[in-house]
C-alpha cells in the first residue's frame, strides 16, 4: 500500500516518542525522589508480574546510544517527559541540579544530532509526596506544577523549544483515580472529578508560566482522543457516541478551546461545577500553539440497558491490548478536531501498537503487523493533511519497548525491541520501514513553485 507521501508538508516533523518513569530507570540516582508510580509499582496486586520502572530501559544511562539509534533512524524531533520527582525530589521546595543536569545533557545531545527535543513536562509521575498532600484532587498541586514548570523552562528553555504540559489528563484521572489501575491507585469518582478539573487548570497556568520565561516557545497539550462512532443511525446509538465523546474527548477539549465544560457533562456531573473558582475557565482556554493528538483506536458506541456501551467488532484485527486496528478513525478524528476546535496546528504525539515480538533465529524481529498498522495510520494523516487538517507531525508510539504501566513490560509497543535482561536493543523491522519512510521524505523530489502553482 502506498503511502502518500506528496501531500505532507517540507517542515513536517518525524518522530518517536517516550515517557520518564516508562524508559528511564535509575530511580535512586541523583537524589530522585519517589513517585507515585514507584509506589504502585511496589504494592502486590497492582503492576502485572511485581514488574516496576525501578530499572526499564535504563534510559538514564543510556541515552546516548539511544540518541544515535535516533539518528539512525533519521528522527527530526524527539518526544520525552521529564520526571517531576528527580527536579524537585518532594514535589515542590529544593530543586535538585542533579536531576536537572540529565535533561540539559539529553537536551544537548539531541541538538548535536539535529533532533528537536519536544519535551512533556507531566507524563504521570507525581512526586509521591505531593500525593500525600492531597495530590491532584487537592487545588494546591496545580499551584507546585507551575513551581515545577519555572524550574524547568528556566534551566531548559534557551535550547527547548517545543513543550507539552500534560499527557493525557484523562487517563490521569480516571484510570488513577476513579478505576485505580493506575498510580496513585484511587477508587473515587469525586476524586477523578477534581484531579481533572485542576490538571486542566495548572495547564493554563503553566502555558502562562512557559510564557513568562520563553515567550517564542511553541506550547501545547497531549490529550488521548478517539473518534466515536455510533453502531447505527438511531438516535439512541447516536446519543451513547455523544455520552463517550463527552466523557473522554469534549470534558478536555471544551475546556481548552472554549473556556467551557460542555452542558452536558456539566448537567450530569453535578459535582464538576463547585469546583470551579473564578478565572479558572479562562486559564484553562489560555491560547495555546498546538494540540498533540494521542491516538490509538476508535471506539464504536451503541445504546444498552444499562448506559452506553463500547461494541467490539470481533473480525477485526486487534493488537496485544486488545485495541482495534482502524486507521481511518484517526483521519476521521483529525479532522473533526480541526473543524470543531480550530488548533493553530496540531502533532500527532502518539501513535502505534503493541504486539507480541519475539526476537527470531536469526537474531531480527520481525513485526510485520506494526509496521502496517503504523504506514496505514501514516496515510490517515496524509490523507487528513491533504484535507486541509494543519497537522505538523508525527510521532510512533514509542521508540523503544518499555513499562506499559499496569501492563509492566509484558506489552511491547517500540519500533526497537527491548532484551530486558541485558537491556540490549534490537531494531525492529518497523524501525527500517520507518528509517527508508523518513529517508524516501527527504530525497523526494520537491515540487517546484511553478508546477505547484
Ligand atoms: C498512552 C500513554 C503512553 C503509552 C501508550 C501506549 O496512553 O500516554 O505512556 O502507555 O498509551
Amino acid at each position: 500500500m502506498a503511502t502518500r507521501t506528496a501531500t505532507f508538508p517540507d517542515d513536517f516533523r518525524w518522530g518517536a516518542a517516550t515517557a520518564s518513569y516508562q524508559i528511564e530507570g535509575a530511580a535512586h540516582e541523583d537524589g530522585r525522589g519517589e513517585s507515585v508510580w514507584d509506589r504502585f509499582a511496589a504494592t502486590p496486586g497492582k503492576v502485572r508480574n511485581g514488574d516496576s520502572g525501578a530499572i526499564a530501559c535504563d534510559f538514564y544511562n543510556r541515552y546516548r546510544d539511544d540518541v544515535a539509534l535516533m539518528r539512525e533512524l533519521g528522527l527530526d524531533a524527539f518526544r520525552f517527559s521529564i520526571a517531576w520527582p528527580r527536579v524537585l525530589p518532594d514535589g515542590r521546595g529544593h530543586v535538585n541540579a542533579a536531576g536537572l543536569d540529565f535533561y540539559d545533557r539529553l537536551v544537548d545531545e539531541l541538538l548535536a544530532h539535529g533532533i528537536e527535543p519536544f519535551a512533556t513536562l507531566f507524563h504521570w509521575d507525581t512526586p509521591q509526596a505531593l500525593e500525600d498532600a492531597g495530590g491532584w484532587p487537592v487545588r494546591a498541586t496545580a499551584e507546585a506544577f507551575v513551581e515545577y514548570t519555572d524550574a524547568v523552562v528556566e534551566r531548559l528553555g534557551d535550547r527547548v523549544h517545543n513543550w507539552m504540559t500534560h499527557n493525557e489528563p484523562w487517563v490521569c484521572a480516571w484510570i488513577g483515580h476513579a478505576w485505580g489501575e493506575h498510580a496513585p491507585g484511587r477508587t473515587s469518582e469525586a476524586d477523578a472529578v477534581a484531579a481533572a478539573h485542576h490538571l486542566l487548570l495548572s495547564h493554563g497556568w503553566a502555558v502562562q508560566a512557559i510564557r513568562r520565561a520563553s515567550p517564542h516557545a511553541n506550547v501545547g497539550i497531549s490529550l488521548n482522543l478517539a473518534h466515536a462512532y455510533p453502531a447505527s443511525h438511531s438516535p439512541e446509538d447516536e446519543a451513547a457516541a455523544w455520552h463517550v465523546d463527552g466523557g473522554g474527548n469534549r470534558w478536555f477539549l471544551d475546556p481548552i478551546f472554549r473556556g467551557a465544560y460542555p452542558a452536558d457533562l456539566l448537567e450530569r456531573n453535578a459535582i464538576v461545577e463547585p469546583l470551579i473558582e473564578d478565572g479558572d475557565l479562562s486559564a484553562m482556554a489560555t491560547p495555546i500553539d498546538f494540540l498533540g493528538v494521542n491516538n490509538y483506536f476508535r471506539f464504536v458506541v451503541g445504546a444498552g440497558a444499562e448506559g452506553p456501551r463500547i461494541l467490539r467488532d470481533p473480525e477485526a484485527l486487534h493488537t496485544d491490548m486488545g485495541w482495534e486496528v482502524y486507521p481511518d478513525g484517526l483521519h476521521a478524528l483529525l479532522t473533526r478536531v480541526a473543524d470543531e476546535y480550530a488548533p493553530p496546528a496540531i502533532y500527532v504525539t502518539e501513535n502505534g501498537a503493541a504486539f507480541g515480538d519475539v526476537r527470531g533465529h536469526d537474531g531480527r524481529v520481525h513485526d510485520p503487523e506494526r509496521t502496517d498498522y503504523l504506514q496505514t495510520h501514516v496515510d490517515a494523516v496524509a490523507r487528513a493533511v491533504a484535507d486541509g487538517v494543519p497537522v505538523k507531525g508525527y510521532f510512533v508510539w514509542s521508540l523503544l519497548d518499555n513499562f506499559e504501566w499496569a501492563h509492566g513490560y509484558s506489552k511491547r509497543f517500540g519500533i526497537v525491541y527491548v532484551d530486558y535482561p541485558t537491556l540490549e536493543r534490537v531494531p525492529k523491522d518497523s524501525f527500517y520501514w520507518y528509517r527508508d519512510f523518513i529517508a524516501s521524505r527527504r530525497d523526494a523530489p520537491r515540487p517546484s513553485p511553478v508546477a505547484a502553482g
